[in-house]
């Protein structure tokens, strides 16, 4: 048994009680058990979601398979990509490869996207699909995402994409009041469960989109998705994989007894904790007010051997993260967020402490 926390941005640690729910026995995918299960799913997420009514679309992939089907089932005309890092990018690329228009803004490393900026593409009337990265994994940016909402709000024909892999069920997104269209998130971050399962939030804009598009693709096309949950009685469209369903449902109930804003409050005390360590030890890599609440980007301005680091952490059940891509080196990165605590974070950064022999 691997005994190793992780700390890395994904995967995260998985409650030992999670994990045996995946082992739950198999029911058949077309029963009315089956069904009552996504059900249960839907209606505990629209809570963590903050949306009354938005539809929860659920996919048997990670989080980029619900960005690719988003991009492609929801623009008609031209989406425009804000773009804070690596994730970021990704969904210029999803577009691009499925034929689909869209133009890139990219931000200078490590800093957020800005409603102006936002405001200023909008304004040209060119777009009808807007995509933001809500919390970029690569940089540690959190954007502002009620700022940019206030933009978005201005020009109500476009749909509004959110990339909340790395935040929901650790941080606070309120779908409904924001006016987020398509909200994305992946089983293996902040909602702590295994890899290999997606749920987006989407909204009755978004799917009035989509039956005008039509059907794009097969497997992660957004109108079947939704259709399937009206036509079929929350039914999935091909065999879902239900061991991620046994597990979400359970620890959703884990989420709620622990309570929501309880919740919330943790990743926060998380969050202050790692970036004053990173600030009073190294830098932390985005610009001020724009760190993450669930992973820290920390400059590497002592010049570490990171992969040695790691192999001590190891040593002592511990896993942290290099940085992303061009960051590789340049940066690491700590991730507290889903059913990590303040005395986890606190140790990790005490050992790191003392292994780097910091003062
Ligand atoms: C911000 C962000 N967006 C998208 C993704 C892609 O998600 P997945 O790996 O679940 O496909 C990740 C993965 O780390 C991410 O951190």
């Amino acid at each position: 048994m691997n005994k190793v926390k992780l700390f890395i941005p994904g995967p995260t640690y998985v409650h030992p009680s999670v994990l045996e729910k995946m082992g739950t026995p198999m029911i058949g995918h077309r029963t009315p058990e089956a069904s009552e299960l996504q059900k249960n799913i839907s209606m505990k997420m629209r809570e963590l979601m903050f949306t009354e009514s938005n539809k929860i679309v659920l996919s048997t992939s990670s989080g980029t398979g619900l960005m690719e089907g988003a991009i492609r089932s929801a623009t008609q005309k031209r989406a425009i990509v804000f773009s804070v890092g690596a994730f970021g990018k990704r969904w210029h690329e999803l577009a691009v490869l499925n034929g689909i228009e869209a133009d890139l803004h990219e931000e200078e490393s490590g800093q957020p996207t800005m409603p102006e900026t936002v405001d200023r593409y909008l304004k040209t009337g060119k777009y009808d699909t807007v995509t933001i990265t809500h919390n970029e994994t690569s940089t540690g940016i959190m954007n502002p995402i009620e700022a940019i909402a206030d933009v978005i709000r201005k020009y109500p024909k476009v749909v509004w994409l959110v990339d909340c892999v790395s935040s929901l069920g650790g941080s606070k997104i309120e779908v409904d009041r924001l006016g987020i269209d398509v909200c994305i998130t992946s089983s293996q971050k902040a909602l702590a469960l295994p890899p290999g399962m997606a749920i987006a939030s989407v909204s009755a804009k978004a799917e009035e989109r989509f039956q005008k598009n039509g059907h794009r693709g097969y497997y992660l096309d957004f109108l079947t998705l939704c259709e399937y949950i009206d036509k079929k009685n929350y039914q999935y469209t091909c065999t879902p994989s239900l061991s991620h369903m046994f597990a979400l449902d359970f620890q959703l109930d884990r989420i709620m007894k622990e309570g929501i804003e309880n919740r919330f409050i943790r990743h926060i005390e998380m969050a202050e904790h790692v970036i004053n360590w990173a600030s009073h030890f190294f830098k932390v890599y985005p610009a001020p007010g724009f760190e993450s609440l669930t992973v820290t980007t920390i400059a590497n301005t002592r010049n570490i051997d990171i992969s040695a680091l790691n192999k001590e952490l190891v040593q002592k059940d511990m896993i942290i993260a290099n940085g992303y891509g061009e960051l590789k080196n340049k940066t690491f990165r700590i991730g507290h967020m889903g059913d990590l605590t303040l005395e986890d974070v606190t140790l990790l950064t005490d050992t790191i402490e003392s292994i780097l022999k910091l003062k």
